[in-house]
């Protein structure tokens, strides 16, 4: 049995709590990180690929934006197409703020290389990992790590471990109220090693449902379309994926979508979820253990940034002055930006979706929400906003 002790038990290295590490790390904070996966695995999962403003910056501020301010790919403004036309956002205008894409995996290893050249601890491929005493001023973490089991005591544990993970499953349930809200699609996602077909995003709303385009590098992109909540990857050959991409982003227009090799595929579900309040006693959920969106909006690694930006200051106050009042109010406090997000996420995924429960009514009623979008100012503006993500201040108050 090997027993360690530290201020801040993290349990996951996605972007959550790799960015919490660091955070501490800067602040003087001792804290050691706990992970399922290997470190491979965790570099290798490709998922989100769009970062705000505040994330751009809160990267570049704790140090870990070398290269992404190399190799990340500024945009100025999105294209929505309804039914091939095709409307600008112009989010730089209309907002004064960029986003940048830069994939989360390429976050994920240059967080785990800066962290471990800093000397950190970080536990890869944790096995059976549980919590105990949350409720204490000594929470342990349990797990067994190269076939021993560790005990880690901690002062607070931050539960950045996921939608899945063990986290959240740990609070109290009657203490917390879940919201949960299931959409009935999901996206298949793919990786293709082909230039982008045109240099911003294109969300694209056709009756063959909807596509995204995005991009990785000058030389690869990543396609998103929507299918079937109940269908599996098998069900989207590399010919059908091609097909329904041409269909809903290229057919009868400009674009012509460069094909090449599929790097990787797979089917996301698409659901909105709050857990409230997201701590309890000396545990703090943070990121997609507390609350994930549809991505439509881009929103989900952006505020598992947001949240654990507000943990490190809350986590500094207390250990180092003995000040609890930011760790008892992060809830309450993260909460604002949580359901901002949640609400935008899907309010974007109503507008861009085809759905088989639409009556003539429903239909209608989005057609003109999609036109309002497209020929008012006011209306592209609020999505600008919401998009190019609420600046800190709009919450610190
Ligand atoms: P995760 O990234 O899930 O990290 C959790 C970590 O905990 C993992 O490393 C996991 O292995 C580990 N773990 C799990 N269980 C345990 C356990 N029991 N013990 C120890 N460790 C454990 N967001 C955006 O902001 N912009 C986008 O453009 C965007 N696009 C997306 C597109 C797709 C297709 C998908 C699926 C998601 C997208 N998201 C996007 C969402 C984004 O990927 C997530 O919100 C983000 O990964 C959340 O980070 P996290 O650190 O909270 O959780
Ligand atoms: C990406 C994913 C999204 O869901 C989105 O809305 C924008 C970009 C991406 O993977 O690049």
């Amino acid at each position: 049995m090997l027993r360690k002790r530290t201020q801040v038990g993290i349990v996951g290295a996605g972007p959550a709590g790799l960015m919490l590490s660091q955070l501490l790390y800067r602040a003087g904070i001792d804290n050691v990180i706990v992970e399922a996966r290997s470190r491979a695995y965790c570099e290798a999962r490709i998922r989100a690929g769009l970062l705000e403003q505040g994330s751009i910056d809160l990267i570049n501020e704790v140090g870990g934006g070398e290269r992404m301010m190399r190799e990340g790919m500024i945009h100025d403004g999105i294209e929505l197409r309804f039914d091939g036309h095709s409307h600008r956002i112009d989010i730089k205008g209309l907002t004064g703020r960029n986003v940048m894409i830069y994939g989360q995996h390429e976050v994920v290893k240059d967080f785990i290389a800066l962290r471990l050249s800093q000397g950190a601890d970080i536990m890869f491929e944790a096995e059976g990992v549980r919590l105990e005493g949350i409720d204490t001023a000594k929470p342990v973490i349990h797990f067994e790590h190269g076939g021993s089991p560790v005990e880690l005591e901690c002062a607070i544990i931050a539960g950045c471990d996921g939608f899945h993970g063990i986290s959240r499953p740990s609070l109290p349930s009657e203490k917390v109220t879940l919201y949960d809200h299931p959409y009935p699609m999901g996206w298949v996602g793919a990786l293709v090693e082909a230039p982008p077909v045109h240099h911003e995003l294109i969300y694209s709303a056709t009756s063959h449902g909807f596509a995204l385009f995005t991009m990785r590098s000058p030389t690869v992109s990543r396609l998103y379309l929507q299918c079937r909540p109940d269908e599996v990857i098998e069900d989207w050959s590399d010919e059908r994926i091609w097909s329904e991409l041409d269909q809903r982003l290229a057919g009868g227009t400009r674009y012509e979508l460069p094909k090449g090799a599929m790097l990787q595929k797979g089917i996301t579900e698409m659901r909105s979820f709050v857990c409230e309040p997201m701590q309890h006693g000396n545990l703090f959920l943070a990121g997609d253990s507390a609350h994930i969106v549809p991505p439509t909006g881009a929103k989900g690694m952006n505020l598992a940034l947001a949240d654990v930006r507000r943990l490190a200051l809350a986590a500094e106050d207390y250990l180092k002055h003995g000040r609890r009042e930011g760790l008892d109010t992060y809830s309450q406090r993260c909460l604002k930006r949580v359901w901002r997000a949640q609400h935008f996420s899907w309010w974007m995924t109503c507008l861009m979706h085809t759905f088989d429960s639409h009556n003539a009514f429903d239909k209608r009623a989005q057609q003109s929400e999609r036109d309002y979008v497209v020929s008012s100012e006011a209306a592209a503006r609020t999505l600008a906003e919401n998009y190019a993500g609420m600046p800190w201040s709009w919450d610190e108050s």
